[in-house]
């Protein structure tokens, strides 16, 4: 029997594992209990310590269910939500839409609008979002279903927020034939996410902001294409390069522009002076 020294213990750990017949799992378990261990030599964790983490994910456990994934927040809040999201998207062409992203208070079954509809009920300072849908070579992408949804100006989405209209800042949209969309809605305000619990206890203690930068999120479906998950990011907002989730990427990061056209404000039935973005979606088409 050899000594159980911590070079030895992640041996006979490891060791425990060699057995796995899922190569996939094996891999992920062994690289899982290498860092785990130099990591806890790395900083000499102490028992009590440790037992301040199990304390703090039981906690995060229990901050989960069918609403409220704690997890979730955790896994942003320490960018590997992010890191698994730049994996999975480092292949995709270079011209194609970069993703974001989804976040917690994405809601299925948003009304189908029409092109052009205001998603706003709610107070706040005018925009025109349009643009196209394309492929890598720029050709359009005709009937993909373009979601959308956003925060109201008090920092909170129609779901947390009783007081809102039902699918208010939340709309689901068609592209047409040349791959074109619009619709009508306010500038998104920066907001912090959800602090009532053990992440947000996290960031007060490492001395971190809440804050994500003002945003519309985008989920775009098209048949033959991969579902592109993002979100557009305001120029100039204070929090554009600090998220506190990491998912502000410099490419989705977007001007409002003042449009001071009283025909275009009375075409699209807006009041004079409107912010109008223009923003076109690159989809990467399926890999066989
Ligand atoms: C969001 O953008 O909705 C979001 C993303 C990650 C954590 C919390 C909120
Ligand atoms: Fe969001």
């Amino acid at each position: 029997m050899n000594e159980l020294t911590p070079y030895q213990l992640t041996k006979n750990v490891l060791k425990a594992f060699a057995g796995c017949n899922d190569p996939r799992l094996k891999q992920i378990m062994t690289s899982l209990v290498t860092h785990l261990h130099e990591f806890a030599n790395e900083v000499q964790l102490t028992a009590d310590e440790w037992r301040c983490g199990i304390e703090f994910l039981t906690a995060t456990g229990k901050m989960c269910d069918g609403i409220r994934q704690e997890f979730i927040l955790l896994s942003d809040t320490l960018g590997l939500s992010a890191m698994i999201d730049a994996i999975n998207h480092g292949d995709d062409v270079e011209t194609a839409t970069e993703s974001s992203l989804l976040g917690p208070f994405y809601r299925e079954g948003a009304k189908e609008e029409a092109f052009g509809a205001n998603i706003a009920h709610t107070e706040g300072e005018p925009a025109l979002v349009r643009g196209r849908l394309m492929d890598e070579r720029g050709q359009a992408v005709a009937g993909a279903l373009i979601e959308v949804w956003e925060t109201a100006n008090n920092g909170m989405y129609e779901g947390q927020d009783p007081d809102q209209p039902e699918s208010n800042l939340r709309g689901k949209f068609r592209s047409g034939s040349n791959g074109e969309y619009a619709f009508r809605t306010i500038k998104p305000t920066s907001y912090p996410i959800p602090t009532d619990g053990p992440v947000g206890q996290m960031l007060v203690m490492t001395g971190r902001h809440p804050m994500r930068p003002g945003h519309i999120h985008f989920l775009i479906k098209a048949p033959g294409y991969d579902t592109l998950t993002t979100a557009l990011y305001s120029a100039g907002d204070e929090y554009v390069n600090s998220d506190a989730v990491f998912g502000a990427k410099p490419s989705l990061v977007i001007e409002y522009v003042t449009n001071a056209d009283a025909g275009a404000a009375k075409e699209w039935d807006l009041p004079s002076p409107f912010y109008e973005v223009q923003r076109d979606f690159v989809l990467c088409r399926q890999s066989a």
